[in-house]
């Protein structure tokens, strides 16, 4: 039996995901488009508490203002009929020819400014809709060439941009936040802020840095080799992680969006353990919504996108369930205790010692038996394979 999903759950959905209709670089269309009014009541009807958008997924790209207005209001009237949340909103920087340099970084100025415009306007509407969070994916903000960058230029018009928006959220008093996603390379074959370190080390550099923070996507850091559930990690820790894009990826390649955990598994269970236990008294470290950011397969039809939906929710609580059923077992908890993962915990200095104190301290330094240190096993192998054996329902 697989859990059923509900709105406690918090899962949320991109309109762009389930209504990727198949095309990509080699071939067609392979399904018919869908009505967003069909996927509110759908991912309704299956469980979802949320669905995001891009503009441009709801309001085609040269609608006339009477042809927006009608289109937010149908959407509107499904979102309130339903109950669903719209927790974040985004901008289309990327499809339309006028972005192919880019949109807040395009070395064509009047293009910076017809993008910061299309983003103004889009952030009034997540006003309207009661998104909390506005994510900024700059798929196009980057180069091919070297020689046709000037990437501290385009750092500076980047931080331009962000100080635009947030200024703008903070005048208007919206209950807005910014997170920034981060990718590698595709479409461009650089991509500025390609890892979430880079996009935090960025947001330092801001003029309101507690307004933005990041939108991690599994695929994009394991594009890059990197383990997510590290990075997300640290992302907690600095406290930015401000929303996420759950999906799967296999290994170095192009983004390919699976449905979450049809990847690296065991990643995403170390990712979802972390989620829900990995905070302060063993409780959940991230509160917001479980967003799906995939790609329903081209080779399926609608049946096979609701089931790809049911399947990326059922993966998360099986995940879930998975983790709990790991830290509850007393065999994991001595294999922690001998592992030593709790004692990491604890300052390295005593109470009031500083480095002069600490100097003094033989037992420390000159007394220390650095060999019986170095000889003592840890035990890390025997707890993976007990997280192992309760990933695969062995325990
Ligand atoms: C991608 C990205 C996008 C963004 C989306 C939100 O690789 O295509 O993940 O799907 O998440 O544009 O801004
Ligand atoms: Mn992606
Ligand atoms: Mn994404």
């Amino acid at each position: 039996m697989t859990p059923t999903p509900t709105k406690a759950d918090r899962f949320s959905f991109g309109l762009w995901t389930i209504g990727w209709t198949g095309r990509d670089p080699f071939g067609d269309a392979t399904r018919q488009p869908l009505d967003a009014v069909e996927a509110v009541h759908r991912l309704n009807e299956l469980g979802a508490y949320g669905i995001t958008f891009h503009d441009n997924d709801l309001i085609p790209f040269d609608a006339t203002t009477g042809e927006r207005d009608a289109q937010i209001a149908r959407f509107r009237q499904a979102v309130d009929e339903t109950g669903l949340a719209v927790p974040m909103i985004t901008t289309n920087l990327f499809t339309h020819p006028v972005f192919k340099d880019g949109g807040f970084t395009s070395n064509d100025r009047s293009v910076r400014r017809f993008a910061l415009r299309k983003v103004l306007r889009n952030v009034e509407l997540a006003a309207e809709l009661g998104a909390e969070t506005y994510v900024v994916w700059g798929g196009r903000e980057g180069s091919e060439y070297d020689s046709a960058k000037d990437v501290q230029a385009a750092l500076e018009r980047y931080r331009e941009a962000m100080n635009t928006l947030t200024e703008f959220v903070t005048d208007r008093g919206y209950p807005i936040r910014f997170a920034i996603e981060p990718k590698p390379n595709e479409p461009r074959g650089d991509i500025l802020l390609p890892t979430l370190g880079h996009a935090m080390a960025f947001i330092t550099e801001l003029d309101q840095p507690d307004l933005v923070g990041i939108n991690p996507e599994v695929g994009h850091e394991q594009m890059a080799g990197l383990n997510y559930a590290h990075g997300v990690a640290q992302a907690l820790w600095q406290g930015k992680l401000f929303h996420i894009d759950l999906n799967s990826q296999r290994g170095i390649k192009f983004d390919q969006d699976l449905v979450f955990g049809h990847g690296d598994l065991m990643n995403a269970f170390s990712l979802v353990d972390l989620l829900e236990f990995g905070g302060p008294n063993g409780g959940p470290s991230y509160t917001g919504p479980r967003h799906f950011d995939y790609k329903p397969s081209r080779t399926e039809s609608y049946d096979g996108v609701w089931d790809s939906v049911k399947a990326n929710m059922s993966m998360y609580l099986m995940l879930k369930e998975r983790a709990t059923s790991f830290r509850n077992d007393p065999e994991v908890q001595q294999a922690l205790l001998d592992a030593k993962v709790a004692e990491l915990s604890e300052p390295t200095l005593n109470p009031g010692e500083g480095y002069a104190e600490l100097m003094k301290d033989a037992s420390s330094f000159e007394d220390y038996d650095a060999d019986a240190a170095g000889a003592q096993g840890y035990g890390f192998v025997r707890l993976n394979q007990l997280a192992l054996e309760h990933l695969l329902g062995a325990r």
